[in-house]
Formats: C-alpha cells, sequence, structure tokens
C-alpha cells in the first residue's frame, strides 16, 4: 500500500475511488450525516431511508456512481458525532480498505477533512487513519504458490495507492502523524509476519536474522546475537535448558538503540521468542498444538518495537531483549524434576516442562537488571491461564509500581489497545517456591496461573527497577473477531503501539 497526503481540493482530482464518511447525529431522530457536503446533498434519499446509518464501520458502496472525476464512491461510517475516537477512526479506515479491495481499485483518494472537525483532532486522526489502512491491509499469502505466480505478474500485484487528501495536509503535527502512523503499521505488519511463519521457517537462527537484517541502515540501532556456546557462556541456563529437547540451536538477541546522551538508563523491552513451543516431555495435546508457533510473538513484537523506536528517532536509549529457542521433545530435552540455574544464580525444578517462557525469560530479565535501566517491559504469550481470564479482548499485565501502572494505561490511551491491570501478590510469589531448589516453575496451589507466573518472572528482575509484564497469551494472535484492522487467524502484533507510546514517557 502508497500512501500519500495531499494538500487539494478532493473534487478536483480524478481517481477509481473516492472515501467518503458519514457521522450518526447525537440526537435521537436525527438523520446521519455525510461528511461530504455535496455528497450529502446528492445522496439525501439514501440517508432518509436510513441505508446509510453512520454507524461506526458501516460500509456502503455506490459502484459506478461516476462523481466528479471518480467511478465509484464508498461512504464508511465513523460512529456518532462528536464521541469519535481515534480507535474509531482506525476501524473507520480499516473498513473502508476493505471496501476498497472489494473494488479491486488500485487508486482511491479519501476525504481526511470528513473525519478530521478541526486541527485539535487532526494530527491524532492522520495517525490513526494511516494505522488503520496500513494494519488492514496486511495479508499472509507468501506461502501459497498461487501467489507467487501473482507476484510475478506486475498488473496483478500492483499496490493500493490511497491519497489522503486534506486542507490540513501541509500542517507540521499533521505531516509528523502521518508518517508516525505509517512507522507504526508498518512495523506492527513486520511483527505480524514473523508471527505468521511456520516454525519450520521461523527458528531461532532465522528469527535472529530477521532482526539483524531489518536493523540495518536505522541510524543509532545495533543489533548483537548470541549462539548457543555464547548463551552458556553467560550462564543463561534457563534458555540452555529449555533448548536441549531441539536441534536448533537457541538465540540470545540483543537490539540497542541510542537516541540519547550516552548516559541516559536506557528502557529496556524484554520478549519471549519462543518459535515452537510442544510443550517439550510434558508434552501438549496435538489439538490446536499447531498454533504454538505464535509462541514468539512476544520476541516479534519486542523487535517491532525496537525498530519502531528507532525509525522514530526517539530521544531516549532503549534495549530489546530476545530470548529464543524451540521448547521440543528430543532425547537430550529437559525432564520433569530437573534443575537449572538461571543466570542470576538462582535455581529452579522443572516440574512441568510446558511452563518453558517463564524459564527463558528469566535469563533475559536477569540481563537486563545488569544494564541498570530506567524500567524493564516484558511481553510473552505466557499462560493459557490468562485466555481464560481475558479472552482475546485485554491484554493482562502485573506490575507492582503505581506509577509505571499509570504510564501503561495512558499508554494504552493513546494506542488504543485494551490492557487489563492484573494482581501480584507475595501470596502469588510464595505458591513458586521450589521444594529442592529456590523456585518451582509451576505453582503449588490453584489457580491464578498468569499471576503465578509474573511472580516466578519476578525474581528475576533487579530490586528497586520499575516492572511490567505482559502476558499477550489471548492477544498475540486470532483476534481478528474483535478488531477488523486484524486476520482473522493470524499474528496480530499486539503491544508494539503501546510499547512505543510507553517509550515515549521516557524521553
Ligand atoms: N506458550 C504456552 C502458553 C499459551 C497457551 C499461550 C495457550 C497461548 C495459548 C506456555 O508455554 C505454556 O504452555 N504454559 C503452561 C504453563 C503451565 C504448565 C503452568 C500453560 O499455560 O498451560
Ligand atoms: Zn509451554
Ligand atoms: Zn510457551
Amino acid at each position: 500500500m502508497v500512501f500519500n497526503l495531499l494538500n487539494k481540493e478532493i473534487d478536483s482530482l480524478t481517481c477509481q475511488a473516492l472515501v467518503v464518511f458519514s457521522k450518526a447525529s447525537a440526537q435521537k431522530d436525527k438523520n446521519p450525516k455525510v461528511t461530504h457536503s455535496e455528497l450529502n446533498k446528492k445522496l439525501a434519499e439514501v440517508i432518509a431511508e436510513k441505508s446509510i446509518t453512520g454507524k461506526l464501520s458501516e460500509t456502503v458502496t455506490f459502484r459506478e456512481m461516476g462523481y466528479k472525476g471518480f467511478r465509484h464512491v464508498v461512504v464508511v461510517g465513523l460512529g456518532k458525532e462528536n464521541s469519535i475516537s481515534h480507535e474509531d477512526v482506525r476501524q473507520a479506515s480499516a473498513a473502508a480498505y476493505q471496501a476498497l479491495k472489494a473494488l479491486n481499485v488500485k487508486e482511491a483518494a479519501l476525504h481526511f477533512d470528513g473525519i478530521a472537525t478541526g486541527k485539535k483532532d487532526a494530527a491524532d486522526f492522520a495517525r490513526s487513519t494511516v494505522e488503520g489502512l496500513l494494519l488492514a491491509s496486511y495479508v499472509f499469502d507468501e506461502l501459497k504458490s498461487s501467489k507467487k505466480e501473482d507476484k510475478k505478474d506486475a498488473k496483478a500485484s500492483q499496490e493500493m495507492t490511497v491519497h489522503v487528501v486534506s486542507k490540513l495536509a501541509n500542517d507540521k503535527a499533521v505531516k509528523a502523524a502521518f508518517t508516525e502512523g505509517t512507522i507504526l503499521g508498518t512495523t506492527v505488519n513486520f511483527s505480524r509476519r514473523l508471527g505468521d511463519l511456520p516454525g519450520n521457517l521461523m527458528t531461532p537462527t532465522l528469527l535472529a536474522n530477521a532482526a539483524v537484517d531489518a536493523a540495518k541502515g536505522i541510524a543509532g540501532l545495533k543489533v548483537t546475537v548470541w549462539d548457543k556456546a555464547r548463551i552458556k557462556k553467560e550462564r543463561m541456563g534457563g534458555l540452555l535448558g529449555v533448548s536441549m529437547g531441539s536441534d536448533q540451536e537457541p538465540r540470545f538477541i540483543i537490539m540497542e538503540y541510542k537516541g540519547a546522551a550516552a548516559a541516559k538508563k536506557p528502557v529496556a523491552f524484554v520478549g519471549k521468542g519462543l518459535t515452537f513451543d510442544c510443550g517439550g516431555i510434558s508434552i501438549k495435546p496435538s489439538a490446536g498444538m499447531e498454533e504454538m508457533k505464535f509462541d514468539m510473538c512476544g520476541g516479534a513484537n519486542v523487535i517491532g518495537t525496537l525498530l519502531a523506536i528507532a525509525k522514530l528517532k526517539l530521544k531516549i536509549n532503549a534495549v530489546g531483549l530476545i530470548a529464543s529457542t524451540e521448547n521440543l521433545a528430543g532425547p537430550s530435552a529437559t525432564k520433569p524434576g530437573d534443575v537449572h540455574t538461571a543466570r542470576n544464580g538462582k535455581t529452579f525444578e522443572v516440574n512441568n516442562t510446558d511452563a518453558e517462557g517463564r524459564l527463558i525469560l528469566a535469563d533475559a530479565l536477569s540481563y537486563a537488571t545488569e544494564l541498570e535501566p530506567q524500567v524493564i517491559i516484558d511481553a510473552a504469550t505466557l499462560t493459557g491461564a490468562m485466555v481464560m481470564a481475558l479472552g482475546n479482548t485485554h491484554t493482562g499485565y502485573f506490575t507492582r509500581n503505581s506509577q509505571l501502572k499509570n504510564k501503561v494505561e495512558k499508554a494504552a490511551g493513546e494506542s488504543g489497545e485494551w490492557v487489563w491491570n492484573m494482581p501480584l501478590t507475595d501470596h502469588h510469589v510464595k505458591d513458586m517456591k521450589g521444594t529442592y531448589a529456590d523456585l518451582s516453575n509451576i505453582s503449588s496451589g490453584k489457580g491464578a496461573g498468569s499471576a503465578t507466573a509474573a511472580a516466578f518472572l519476578e525474581q528475576f528482575v533487579g530490586e528497586g527497577i520499575p516492572w511490567a509484564h505482559f502476558d499477550i497469551a489471548g492477544t498475540g494472535w486470532a483476534v481478528g473477531n474483535r478488531l477488523n484492522y486484524c486476520t482473522p487467524k493470524g499474528a496480530s502484533g499486539v503491544m508494539v503501539r503501546t510499547f512505543v507510546e510507553l517509550a515515549k514517557q521516557y524521553v
């Protein structure tokens, strides 16, 4: 998808399709309005007979309408006037994209001044318009042979161009927001692709290579990758222990972004990069096991976060640490009862080899602690219990730091991603005590599986360092039933946008 922000009179353009918007009235029994005044008059009858209601994401397509230089006109609902949020705009733009795709058009003009009513919300809405279009345009079809053929046919693969037309197009803030939306949409889609690639094509080595390749040419961003020998030397007993059941080597990926003075403490992001989780010796049931290729989405989304932060040139220092391995059941695999030692010296019994995410994160969090960061934020598809608790709407997060909680809430408010604060107490910590080693990797109590997992992670975070853990088990993929800018089955790239908003608070 190609975009451009155009400062032109929209009616003077000529292209295949025009997208305008509609808003429902705040007053009961009052007709909705099409936000393009001439089309509002032209479509008066359609509005009167309630074929256009202004309902959020409603799309009404007028094929071959022949309005001025446009063949087709699409009217997209924004919801009730006066209460339109940036998330509504994101969803309406996604709906617009889907309608354009259904029309099979290659070029369209979007009446942005129908979304933003003035300078106040223009920047915010410009960003969400671009995000909605870009996120909705994501497809993962590179493994279909028919699509490969299509790509050879230049005409068939010609990308869609959308002209976002606004009289505010030359406004500095609108321009910057437009660029930001493009960066965010692109990096989220980048992370989604990593998630969607199957385990055989997304091994720890390939995940590390993808991070290295993506960072090439981005100013201030450096990527270092540790192989198995180095991981061993660095005493990462959790990551090494989990990797022992697989022929694939583990990787520890370090992304460093320098956007501020060297003395400024970094913001640390940590991700679970489990490229396939069969559960190990405590093997998972086969039904649905294929979904465990998504167990690296936390890692993929941290990679996306660092790419976005660097592309946005945020004036902070940031690190991204991704522990990556497979969890398989080969002859050398960790067995239930085995004890490993994490990088910070703490020992743990592996009483269930399927609770492996916390073991690899233990080393990554220990390493993050050594960097003396301002804050540590981690993302992981950590527990099935999270899916039970919150389903696939909200990402559950854990933190004992109230200031950080406020920051997270603010960031999520800006990004539009739903988060929910979960409890983490000393009771949960107690449940994770080991019998033979310091810790057990499963709880001795019943229930609260996400909180006890978080309590385990907490043992590897240095005292005094603000830390928040995001369990994306329910939101990392298959959230397209809730969000029209996500594919029904694939990875969502969740938390990239929220993490970038969080990072901005450390500028
Ligand atoms: N990767 C899974 C968690 C998961 C399950 C994510 C379903 C998304 C959907 C994780 O490694 C795991 O298997 N956790 C176990 C922990 C248990 C053994 C304490 C779980 O949640 O069942
Ligand atoms: Zn597991
Ligand atoms: Zn897992």
